[in-house]
């Protein structure tokens, strides 16, 4: 059977050492060493001024709507994404307005933006679809020229830079995820991200209950910390990362050369400037039914790939409906193909050659 993906597993005895650790210290949470060393190689890793560990994506992006205080009850957003964007800013109180996405990028589309503000407005959340970068450089114009504030869901752009920086470090607050089925994890996990200093204290304040000292509170706050236990995983697994990171892009490589030339299939275009983490191999198909047959041929061999954003987020029961065909048509239309550590060269020549047979 291949699965769309395989969480990563460092050796088991590596694993023991850090539990060796903790016995020891009997330090299970709390802002422990091993949260702290994790924090402090993940901005040595990444090059990153702040970064703070949380128990998870969501969280991390919930906080970061909080953490803005922001005035306006609207949030622009992607309507292409996993759905803890699109539920974040509902938890919050706010209203997401979709703007439709780029078909090649499968990112919120920059020159739709601007339609979409009114007087409510106060942010962007947008997503950094499969860690492709936003246009970061479009939005933040139209962001400055509006006063709004701009949060990346970066769940999917570990270790992707713009520009020779790190894409986590674009936008007021950035937040990602290191959930298992991510390229680094720490079984479940995240981060928020924001060069702010005062904004960096917030967060950091508002992931702790709100406390500003052992019995002060500077306002409200959740739990959103993460513990020694997590972050032990994250420790050994940025052991890895670069030869996680080299394999990818031989494995995306392997399913591109085998598959660019059929006509019937498109696939993500990467901003320019970008050093890409390969962190999934989407296609789409010119429209569902074929979709749906190749998914059906794919199974009947054992092979499970994912439809990846489906469906499209505009057409959640909870949220107001709005017009976003060419995410409509991407949704419908698109799978990603399996992609992990330990999927084979011989996996995905016989995947490639499944798709090309059923087309
Ligand atoms: C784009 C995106 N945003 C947010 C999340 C939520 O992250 P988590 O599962 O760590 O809460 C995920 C991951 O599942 C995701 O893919």
């Amino acid at each position: 059977m291949i699965p769309v993906t395989k969480p990563f597993l460092p050796p088991k005895e590596a694993y023991k050492q850090y539990l060796d650790g903790i016995w020891e210290r009997n330090w299970l949470t709390n802002n422990g060493p091993n949260v702290k060393a994790l924090e402090a190689n993940l901005k040595n890793y990444l090059n990153l001024e702040n970064f703070l560990f949380t128990g998870n994506g969501t969280i991390a992006i919930q906080i970061a709507i909080k953490a803005l205080n922001l005035k306006g009850r609207k949030i622009i957003t992607t309507p292409f994404s996993y759905v803890a964007t699109t539920s974040s800013i509902v938890w919050e109180g706010f209203d997401p307005i979709f703007v439709d996405i780029d078909k090649d990028s499968f990112n919120i589309d920059p020159n739709k933006i601007e339609d979409a503000i009114t007087d409510e407005t106060s942010a962007i959340l947008a997503t950094h679809v499969f860690g492709n970068p936003c246009n970061v450089l479009a939005i933040e114009k139209i962001a400055h020229k509006h006063g709004l504030k701009v949060i990346y869901d970066a769940a999917h752009a570990f270790a992707v830079t713009h520009h020779n920086r790190s894409v986590f470090e674009y936008g007021d607050i950035s937040t990602t995820s290191f959930h298992a089925t991510k390229l680094f994890h720490t079984i479940e996990g995240g981060g928020m991200i924001s060069t702010d200093t005062q904004l960096n204290n917030v967060l950091m304040s508002m992931r702790n209950f709100g406390h500003s000292g052992p019995e002060q509170f500077s306002g409200v706050g959740i739990n959103g910390k993460n513990s020694e236990f997590h972050a032990s995983m994250g420790l050994l697994n940025l052991n890895y990362i670069d030869e996680i990171l080299l394999n990818r892009k031989k494995q995306y490589n392997q399913y591109l050369e085998s598959l660019k030339n059929v006509h019937q299939l498109s696939f993500q275009k990467i901003l320019n400037h970008t050093s890409y983490n390969f962190s999934y191999f989407p296609i789409v198909f010119e429209n569902e039914n074929i979709t749906l047959s190749i998914i059906e041929a794919l199974n009947k061999a054992e092979v499970f790939p994912r439809r990846y954003f489906y469906p499209s987020l505009s057409s959640l029961e909870y949220v107001v409906k709005q017009k976003t065909p060419i995410s409509d048509k991407v949704a419908e239309s698109i799978i990603c193909l399996p992609l992990y550590h330990t999927l084979e060269e011989s996996n995905i020549e016989m995947i490639c050659d499944l798709i090309k047979k059923n087309l």
